[in-house]
């Protein structure tokens, strides 16, 4: 008997860097995902149909590891994944690989997790074992993505919140193409140069900073925290004008403080903005290559798609719909 069990990817509308600082983000999961098919064996083995992330292994071992770290022990099984979320392109497809598994251990020893348990149990996977100083936030709506609507969540409280993302506005994901090696070490150099400004500026962590003192890096989560809250409530209030000045201005400080774009995402953004019926345009993720997240007037979406296409021969442009999060569909 297989029992399935399915979890998305996801892009992050705004609130870049900042869920490690814990601040807020504002991230959607998308209908890219992966499938994990399971059947009692006699041996644990995993296998995969299509790519995986380098060392995939790895996030599935992760959270089996937090498994037996919480005293779960999950009988021997086959699990077999497939995935649609493309690699490198910053969407996420470590966490639909680390959720998917984890749903499906879960239910091998019939345990009903709390989803915001499962979130950090497959966190602490991919710090603990794959080496990456993740925060929660891809695990997060991989669990909590409902249909039509992004999720604000304060990184720190954990508390949460939907935001309806109107019927007639469109989300356009960019691929680059490009995945620069140093994407994972420069993560963690980030990580260390926010505790370090933290530490500096006297504060626990760099969501209680006021002031940057200096640092470039406390300058752009102190305004990526607060163009977070001011994007929900342009959002609530479908304002588009400031949605995508907010967004503007998200990508030019990830691209001039956090340093963390590269050349084909700024030139995806510019080209953007000179696209019909483009309302917001920034890069999405990690950076260092990956890709943009686009909103676009629905009923331009063809014309926008197209003129992208022209301008950017090279990207890989997919429309999706906000989805909803990991399940069981079998
Ligand atoms: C990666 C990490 C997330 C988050 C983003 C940047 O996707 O996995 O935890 O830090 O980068 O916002």
């Amino acid at each position: 008997m297989t029992k399935r069990f399915w979890a998305p990817g996801r892009v992050n509308l705004i609130g870049e860097h900042t869920d490690y600082n814990d601040g807020y983000v504002m991230p959607v999961a998308i209908e890219l995902g992966t499938t994990v098919s399971v059947t009692p064996a006699e041996t644990m083995r995993y296998t995969t149909a299509t790519a995986a992330p380098a060392g995939w292994e790895k996030y599935v071992e992760g959270v089996l590891a937090q498994m037996r770290a919480r005293g779960l022990e999950p009988p021997p099984l086959a699990l077999h994944f497939e995935s649609t979320v493309p690699l490198g392109a910053g969407l996420s497809s470590s966490a639909a690989l680390e959720v998917s598994t984890a749903l499906a251990l879960l239910e091998a020893v019939g345990v009903e997790m709390p989803l915001m348990d499962v979130a950090r149990l497959c966190q602490q996977a991919e710090v603990e074992t794959v080496g990456l100083g993740c925060g929660i936030m891809d695990m997060f709506i991989s669990l909590h993505g409902r249909e039509g609507q992004a999720m604000l969540l304060d990184c720190r409280t954990l508390e949460y919140k939907a935001a309806p993302i109107p019927a007639d506005i469109a989300m356009v994901i960019a691929d680059t193409g490009v995945r620069h090696e140093l994407a994972g070490s420069e993560y963690n150099t980030r990580k260390r140069e926010c505790a370090e400004a933290a530490r500096a500026l006297g504060v626990s962590s760099l969501r209680d900073a006021v002031e940057d003192g200096g640092s470039k890096r406390a300058r752009h989560v102190i305004g990526e925290n607060r163009r977070v809250v001011e994007f929900a409530a342009a959002l609530a209030a479908n304002d588009r004008a400031a949605m995508g000045e907010l967004m503007a201005a998200s990508h030019a400080s990830l691209r001039d403080d956090y340093e963390v774009s590269c050349r084909e995402l700024d030139e995806l953004v510019e080209c953007a903005a000179r696209c019909p019926g483009v309302i917001g345009s920034r890069m999405t993720g990690g950076g260092f290559g990956g890709s943009t997240i686009n909103l676009v007037e629905e009923r331009q979406t063809d014309e926008f798609v197209a003129a992208l296409k022209d301008l950017c021969p090279g990207a890989r442009l997919r429309v999706s719909r906000a989805s909803g999060g990991a399940r069981r569909i079998q």
